[in-house]
């Protein structure tokens, strides 16, 4: 199976110029002028920019948590990202404390393998770290291409490790060359906070967020920076949403440390107003929670400065039968937003649009930064001969409303309804079968991949 891209206009991480794209098989095998390969296919991309497929390295789909499960499958996470521009997601694999990873990987395994639209790959959460646990970070670098490892400092009983575990995973990881990643809040203070506000009849979903302030984030950003120093070992922090926690990161630039930030889009777009809707608010309670005007500027400037590499979504959604868990107790609403899909455009139209990123900036931070950071760069991330043909046809002047009637979330609202966009992804390639083409699905359930990671990139 062969493909000819004509005339798009190609944008990676350092490039912008106009060319042919031949690909062969599932790789690019030709970029050139004018190019005259007999192909299976040709798609005329005159007017249009091609991108690298986006990667998303944080969602969370068809996860048990907080006494349900995302409503993202496999199969409708993974196909509602490539209508979105994101040919691969790196999903996370929670172990269950007291037990071991592999078990932890066999159950998630269990409902991802054969089920995948897009590509995929896992980081390991490691909730347990112990002697037994130790034994086996080794095997998933090495046997199972998981080379990076998420920590929670919050969540506690359930997912969150002490500092003592957090040190000793960090120079096991460091040992064998791999990443540490960390869900960076303060779990305690939250928790305090949480049964304050509990105590005094303050249960809407406002409270969720009053019990997770900025402070919160900046300490124990610092001091998860304060450990990856101590231990060597490079960092990445998830989900980064205020200018307390950036500033964590910013302190450790000086001893040229290597900690890696995402952000993801909601922290970049929406702010706390949101949670005075009443229950209403209950769409956007998330960990930790959006922030003010000043976070989001704080964000933007992160990522022009270069203190911010990524950009993904904590795709996490729940229908709204399952927010309503909370009704009464915003500590019982499960925690996440969709956004999976629009994480893409909605950059496009208020990063690109609104002149506060550059394009190769926009490619660097929602494809290539993910690739070199996570171990899959050039092979992914890339618009280069070899490169695996992940591509995005986009059509920078459509414009288009996001809602939940049109989405494909498995979800029953959207977090940015009405919201215009200009921008649309029209032609999605992946490993080179095109993979949606204008809102048609043109593979079947099963063509994702697991991707195995390596440990050699860790450089942006
Ligand atoms: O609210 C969130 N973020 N839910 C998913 C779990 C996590 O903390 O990333
Ligand atoms: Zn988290
Ligand atoms: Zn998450």
């Amino acid at each position: 199976m062969s493909i000819l891209i004509k005339n798009g206009r190609i944008i990676t991480a350092s490039a912008d110029y106009e060319a042919d794209i031949y690909i062969q098989g599932e790789s690019i095998a030709a970029i050139g002028k004018n190019l005259n390969y007999e192909a299976d296919e040709v798609i005329d991309a005159s007017g249009k920019l091609v991108f690298p497929g986006g990667i998303d390295p944080h969602v969370h789909l068809d996860m048990p948590f907080m006494g349900t499960f995302s409503s993202d499958d496999y199969s409708t996470g993974t196909l509602a990202a490539l209508h979105g521009g994101t040919t691969m997601v790196i999903d996370f694999v929670l172990q269950t404390q007291g037990k071991s990873l592999y078990n932890a990987l066999e159950e998630w395994q269990g409902r991802s393998n054969g089920n995948c639209f897009g590509d995929y790959s896992f980081h390991m959460a490691v909730t347990d770290f112990n002697k037994d646990t130790k034994k086996e970070i080794v095997e998933m670098i090495e046997k199972e291409g998981i080379t990076s490892f998420k920590t929670f400092m919050a969540y506690k009983g359930a997912l969150m490790i002490d500092d003592g575990q957090m040190v000793g995973l960090m120079k096991e990881v460091k040992k064998h060359g791999g990443l540490v990643t960390v869900h960076a809040t303060n779990g305690d203070m939250i928790d305090k906070l949480i049964a304050k506000h509990k105590e005094e009849g303050k249960l809407s979903p406002l409270y969720h967020y009053l019990s997770q302030p900025e402070v919160t984030e900046a300490e124990a950003s610092g001091r998860f920076t304060d450990m990856a120093d101590y231990t060597g070992v490079p960092g990445y922090i998830v989900h980064m949403t205020c200018e307390g926690a950036l500033n964590a990161v910013r302190r450790s630039t000086v001893r040229n440390q290597k900690v890696f930030v995402e952000t993801c889009i909601q922290y970049l777009i929406l702010d706390a107003s949101l949670y005075e809707k009443d229950f209403e608010g209950a769409k956007w309670v998330m960990s930790p929670p959006l922030r003010e005007k000043k976070d989001q500027k704080a964000l933007w400037a992160g990522l022009n400065q270069g203190l911010v590499q990524v950009v993904g979504t904590d795709h996490c959604p729940f229908k709204w039968e399952q927010k309503l868990m909370g009704k009464d107790d915003f500590s019982k609403i499960p925690n996440g937003h969709p956004a999976i899909e629009n994480r893409m455009e909605l950059l496009f139209s208020e990063g690109v649009n609104k002149g506060k990123i550059s394009l190769n900036k926009y490619v660097e931070v929602t494809s290539t930064n993910a690739a070199k950071i996570f171990g899959m760069f050039p092979r992914k991330g890339s618009i280069g001969i070899g490169s695996d043909a992940d591509l995005v046809i986009f059509d920078p002047n459509e414009k288009h409303t996001l809602s939940a009637e049109t989405h494909h979330m498995n979800v029953d609202y959207s977090g940015y309804e009405g919201w215009e966009v200009t921008g649309k992804c029209k032609t999605i390639v992946l490993r080179g079968k095109v993979a949606i083409h204008n809102g048609e699905v043109k593979i079947n359930k099963g063509y994702g991949q697991f991707i195995k990671r390596g440990t050699t990139s860790h450089v942006v």
